[in-house]
């Protein structure tokens, strides 16, 4: 038989490979400030021809490394250019792409505490970590999940599996109908009806009204249905905006509900004082969703879940079987897969503990803070110019705003105004609607952006305006 193609690479291949990917990486980050903010307008031809089938046989790496920067990156939103302030940014800091690939070269296994029992504490030590700055009590055990859609997932069923045992059907859930879709749809996706999700109105600032929860959960009670989930947002999608939590809280207790906080965009502002005033109330809930790719600045990939009684999160998930014999894991350790839905796994937990050790958790409250700011500077400059609306005050970094144009339709002028923008690739925004009105989106979080980045997105939404009142 013929001896296979050698799949180890010499030292020497090695290191070249690793060279050119860091110079290429290293390089793009450099040219980021000169990059368009984003681009989007790809041909037909052009989707045809990154079309193929499977390579039989193999290319050399700097083409394939070629290939990757020059053809497949630049045909997007560039999510980490210093003024991007579209979709929630993180920015995706760089030690945690080099703790990707440390972990990923190194390939110690971190499902199960006794495979690699130091990097299995490494990854608890940031969970306690979240959960001190959570005010979560040393009870509180959590997990490390791809993102928040399946840290609210796992939150879910914790919820469902303490409170509604078997009996799914008659289990009903509260939120406000600006809560993030992932958390209606991993409550389908954890066998909640549809019919039994309650999404209540919100005021004018786009924040949960408590007695609209409490006239549903005892409508639903009279009805012979079960609550047993109320979800509170520390920082919406749509507007930033953070619930009356600690009233929430009170809520939930009173009827004995489940009370989950989504805080996948606003929970690390809890870090800087500025955030920790407007999240008061977040530390009473039994579990809370934090994305360290949104406001830790970590690259996509890094969600996570705490919850109070992680015995509770643990009895959700846990299963064993024979081939798991061998997994024991002493007290006070903590073995991934017991909390989690998910056995095999990479390293998550690296590229949050590198950055955090490298820079130290002040340098993460000095730019949480920078961003509320920037936000504050930001709404005014809306809120002085004239024409301009801003639909809510900021609670954290997110400002929705639109033009009211001297004539015509305002929803036709703003979705323009949207399109110019994205066109002219100076800037990308997102957009929305809230209560129905058509509106654009700031949200600041990378850690890339600072004063002049911002000025300078103001300067182009105004000349924007301009140009296209003009029309
Ligand atoms: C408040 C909130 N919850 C949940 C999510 C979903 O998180 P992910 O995209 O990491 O799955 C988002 C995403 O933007 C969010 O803003």
């Amino acid at each position: 038989m013929k001896k296979p193609t050698n799949l180890e690479l010499t030292q020497e291949a090695m290191l070249k490979m690793g060279e050119d990917a860091l110079r290429a990486v290293v390089d793009h980050i450099a040219a980021l400030p000169k990059a368009p903010r984003s681009n989007l307008e790809v041909s037909e031809e052009f989707l045809r021809s990154l079309r193929e089938p499977p390579p039989e046989q193999g290319t050399d790496f700097p083409s394939l490394l070629q290939f990757f920067m020059n053809t497949i990156v630049p045909v997007s939103i560039n999510t980490p250019h210093p003024a991007y302030i579209g979709y929630i940014p993180g920015g995706g800091l760089y030690p945690s792409a080099i703790a990707d690939f440390l972990g990923a070269a190194t390939n110690r296994y971190t499902g199960a505490w006794f495979a690699a029992p130091a990097a299995a504490r490494l990854e608890a030590n940031v969970l306690e970590w979240f959960a001190q700055w959570m005010g979560y009590p040393e009870s509180s055990r959590g997990i490390l999940t791809s993102g928040g859609s399946l840290a609210n997932f796992s939150a879910v069923v914790t919820a469902r599996r303490h409170l509604l045992g078997d009996d799914l059907s008659r289990g009903t859930l509260y939120a406000s109908d600006q809560t993030h879709h992932c958390v209606m749809k991993v409550a389908g996706l954890a066998g909640i009806p549809e019919r039994n999700i309650r999404l209540l109105d919100v005021d004018e600032n786009y924040r949960a009204v408590p007695h609209l929860f409490e006239e549903a959960i005892q409508a639903d009670l009279e009805k012979g249905l079960k609550p047993f989930l109320l979800v509170g947002n520390a920082g919406t999608t749509n507007t930033g905006a953070v619930d009356p939590l600690p009233d929430l809280a009170s809520l939930a207790k009173k009827f004995g509900l489940w009370y989950h906080i989504d805080a996948a965009y606003g929970g690390f502002f809890n870090l800087c004082e500025e955030g920790r005033k407007k999240l008061a109330g977040i530390e009473m809930s039994d579990s809370v969703v934090l994305d360290p790719h949104k406001g830790l600045f970590l690259p996509y990939g890094s969600g996570s879940l705490l919850v109070r009684e992680g015995e509770l999160l643990r009895r959700a998930h846990m299963m064993s079987a024979d081939y798991l014999q061998d997994h024991e894991t002493p007290e006070g350790e903590v073995s991934a897969t017991e909390y989690s839905p998910e056995l095999s796994r990479a390293f998550r937990g690296l590229r949050v503990w590198l950055p955090l050790k490298l820079f130290g958790v002040q340098a993460f409250r000095e730019n949480l803070a920078e961003k509320l700011h920037l936000t504050e500077w930001l709404y005014h400059k809306f809120e002085e110019e004239p024409g301009f609306e801003c639909l809510s005050a900021p609670d954290l970094s997110v400002i929705p705003f639109r033009f009211h144009p001297k004539s015509g339709d305002i929803h036709e002028f703003n979705r323009r105004l949207l399109k110019n923008i994205i066109r002219s690739q100076k800037l990308f925004l997102s957009s929305t609607l809230l209560k129905g009105q058509f509106v654009l989106r700031v949200c600041i979080l990378s850690f890339r952006t600072h004063q002049a980045e911002v000025e300078e997105a103001f300067e182009i939404i105004t000349s924007e305006v301009q140009k296209l009142a003009k029309e």
